[in-house]
């Protein structure tokens, strides 16, 4: 059937470019899924999205195509003859065994460039490239609350295939900034020192800023068995593998497994499919927020996200600006933290929480920056706390959250800014106090503070498995602060 010449040809068929026809494709005649994202209603039947698909697309009794693998240099590969839009998915055949997944990241000079989602092993000049799937669109749904997925959604826990029914833009729904409602209701994390000292909102984005082996992965596991969320969807990118299995041992087995999804990439994985990650964990938080549920959307981490894409940007020739970062790489993170927030249409909201890397307290990492005038809070974690023993190793003086005093009383706030002022006061004398050359009496703050710091250290502390719920947090800074001292 020919394209009426007003309408946008297919993606995948039709006359535009110089592409392959495959006369034994078994699929010829077959009509792929629209391009478009079909969010299932609650009310609709199964076969609801079926029919909206045949009245939105025509029949295309056109062959298919494929393309030819022409050039495969460091990971990118040219193929010609193809015809599809970036983000694309292709199947690269390689005789037999299952065929390699590459994707679509550019084109140039009539040749699309692609990036396979594996090691480039087996792969061969010529072979045939064929598209798949829809472009740009993600699988979401409530099929995969339970369970353990890759960057392409498919299973990793060994529990039989996903039957999802929906599709989600893999770069979100483009909403009015005024469709973002603000944070208003705190957010309880199930951790005694942030509720009470950086209270969180329901709908803020924070950071956990901290160098490599503080403790960052460790208090993103206890946030997520502890916090208050109807749907936890956590994504471990660029991660170690162990730590995957680690997290999937630990939080697929509870009561809480049937509300929690993990999407996870490790390190070792191809840059784009690590991207791909990242997207999909965002698509499904979206996907469950439009639903009016209470997502906690939880990244580990950030900083890898954006490596990611700093490999595909260079590798696409985008030149490297601030430490080799070339500003698509800084866009990409920025569009993945923005996604994050309150819907006001659904009622439904996605806090969101990610992890930074940040060594020492270096200022010129572009990540880091660019995550702190993003996100609207972080949690820094201290080396010298750590090598103390004090975990989680919160630097409570360094730590904030921009929405706090819009969401908790100014009793509260006076509270907590006083335990803040004790802490760093403490902090900025111990050597004088340690060396007794504190003389009490100079300074009242620092003595109250020297007088509580055993208090105030074990307020700081608490146990992993242990959870601490909001009120009771408030209740025990109360005690502390109020009449204590
Ligand atoms: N709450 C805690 N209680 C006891 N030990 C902890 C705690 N948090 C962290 N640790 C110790 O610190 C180590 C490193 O923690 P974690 O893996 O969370 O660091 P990380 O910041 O995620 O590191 P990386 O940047 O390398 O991923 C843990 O293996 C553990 O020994
Ligand atoms: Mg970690």
């Amino acid at each position: 059937m020919l394209n009426a010449p007003d309408q946008e040809p297919h993606p995948f068929r039709g006359g535009v470019g110089v592409g392959f026809v495959d006369p034994s494709d078994a699929s010829l005649g077959e009509h792929p899924p629209p391009p478009s994202p079909s969010v299932q209603g609650r009310g609709d039947t199964w076969f609801t999205p079926l029919l909206a698909d045949m009245h939105a697309d025509e029949i295309d009794l056109t062959p298919r195509r494929y393309g030819l693998v022409a050039a495969c240099d460091g990971g990118l590969l040219e193929v010609s003859g193809l015809s599809v839009p970036v983000g694309a998915l292709c199947h690269v055949s390689h005789g037999r065994g299952e065929p390699l997944s590459a994707e679509v990241i550019g084109f140039r000079n009539g040749r699309t460039l692609m990036m396979l989602l594996g090691d480039t092993v087996l792969l061969r000049p010529g072979a045939k490239v064929r598209p798949v799937g829809s472009p740009g669109l993600l699988p979401v749904g409530e099929a995969f609350l339970g369970r353990a997925v890759d960057g392409e959604g498919k299973p990793i826990d060994g529990l039989g295939p996903i039957h999802h029914r929906s599709e989600w833009p893999a770069g979100g729904v483009r909403a009015s900034a005024l469709d973002r409602s603000p944070v208003r209701e705190s957010f309880d994390v199930g951790l005694r020192a942030l509720n009470a000292l950086t209270t969180f909102g329901v709908g803020q984005r924070i950071g956990i800023m901290a160098g490599s082996g503080v403790g960052k992965s460790v208090l993103l596991d206890m946030i997520a068995h502890g916090a208050e969320a109807e749907i936890v969807v956590v994504g471990l990118i660029g991660e170690r593998a162990r730590e995957v299995s680690d997290f999937v041992e630990r939080h697929m087995n509870g009561i809480k497994r049937g509300h929690t999804v993990v999407v996870a990439v490790p390190a070792d994985h191809a840059p784009n499919l690590r991207l791909r990650g990242a997207l999909l964990a965002t698509s499904l938080a979206e996907h469950f927020r439009e639903g009016g549920k209470r997502v906690l959307l939880i990244m580990d981490s950030l900083t890898r996200v954006a490596h990611a894409a700093r490999e595909i940007g260079l590798l696409l020739g985008e030149p490297g600006a601030a430490r080799g970062y070339p500003p698509s790489a800084l866009a990409t993170i920025t569009k993945l933290v923005e996604r994050a927030g309150n819907s006001a249409a659904s009622g439904g909201s996605i806090t969101g929480i990610y992890t930074v890397l940040a060594d020492g307290d270096n200022q010129d990492d572009p990540v880091v920056d660019t995550a702190r005038s993003i996100l609207d809070g972080h949690i820094v974690l201290s080396r010298d706390l750590a090598q103390r023993g004090q975990y989680p190793a919160i630097d409570i003086a360094a730590s904030l959250s921009r929405v706090m005093n819009d969401i908790v009383p100014p009793g509260h706030q006076a509270l907590a800014r006083e335990f803040r002022a004790m802490v760093a006061s403490y902090e900025a004398n111990r050597d004088l106090v340690l060396m007794g050359a504190y003389r009490a009496g100079a300074d009242p703050v620092l003595d109250r503070a020297i007088h509580m710091h055993d208090a105030l250290t074990a307020f700081l502390c608490q146990q992993q498995g242990e959870i601490v719920p909001i009120d009771d947090s408030l209740a025990a800074l109360g005690a502390l602060i109020g009449h204590a001292g």
